[in-house]
């Protein structure tokens, strides 16, 4: 778990937070898991068991609602987490040789993290920005007409 992110507070007591804040509506269950995924950075199976508990919804239903969106992890994640854009219009935009290149600086695949627990790795449908691709994001921050050179000077100023 990143205790950075959760401030030495427990898994529970973080689910129960965010449960108590939606009433344990399920209707709110996707912004129950967002929420989760933003303040420990993935949702633990310790997580799992207590929003199914709370909720009363079974685990595997809550599991396949976590899984089928790109911006909620199941596992741990890096300290920086990249989202490069994989969707057609960046792809033509030069994307292909943009996304070589972070694959071989970061020497991981989609959806592994570093093994210094740095960078995440993921791909992503558009970002909305198509007119600027190819495009990636870090963070929060997006980055733009992006050129195979300009990838090192960009993972360079993560610490
Ligand atoms: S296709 Fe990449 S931002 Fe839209």
């Amino acid at each position: 778990m990143n205790i950075q992110k959760t401030n030495g507070r427990g898994v529970i007591e973080i689910v129960d937070l965010v449960v108590d804040e939606f009433h344990a509506k399920k209707e709110e269950l996707i912004p129950m898991l967002m929420k989760i995924n933003q303040t420990i950075g993935y949702i633990p199976n310790e997580a799992f068991d207590r929003l199914s508990t709370r909720i009363r919804v079974p685990k595997s239903q809550i599991y396949s609602v976590a899984t089928f969106y790109h911006m909620i992890s199941t596992k741990p994640v890096g300290r920086h987490v990249i989202k490069f854009c994989e969707s057609a219009p960046c792809h033509v935009a030069g994307g292909y040789e943009v996304w070589k290149t972070v694959l071989k600086e970061l020497g991981i695949q989609p959806g592994d993290t570093s093994e210094d627990g740095k960078w995440t790795l993921m791909t992503t449908s558009c970002l909305g920005v198509c007119a600027v691709g190819p495009v990636m994001m870090i963070d929060d921050d997006i980055y733009g007409n992006l050129t195979p050179d300009q990838v090192p000077g960009i993972l360079g100023k993560y610490e």
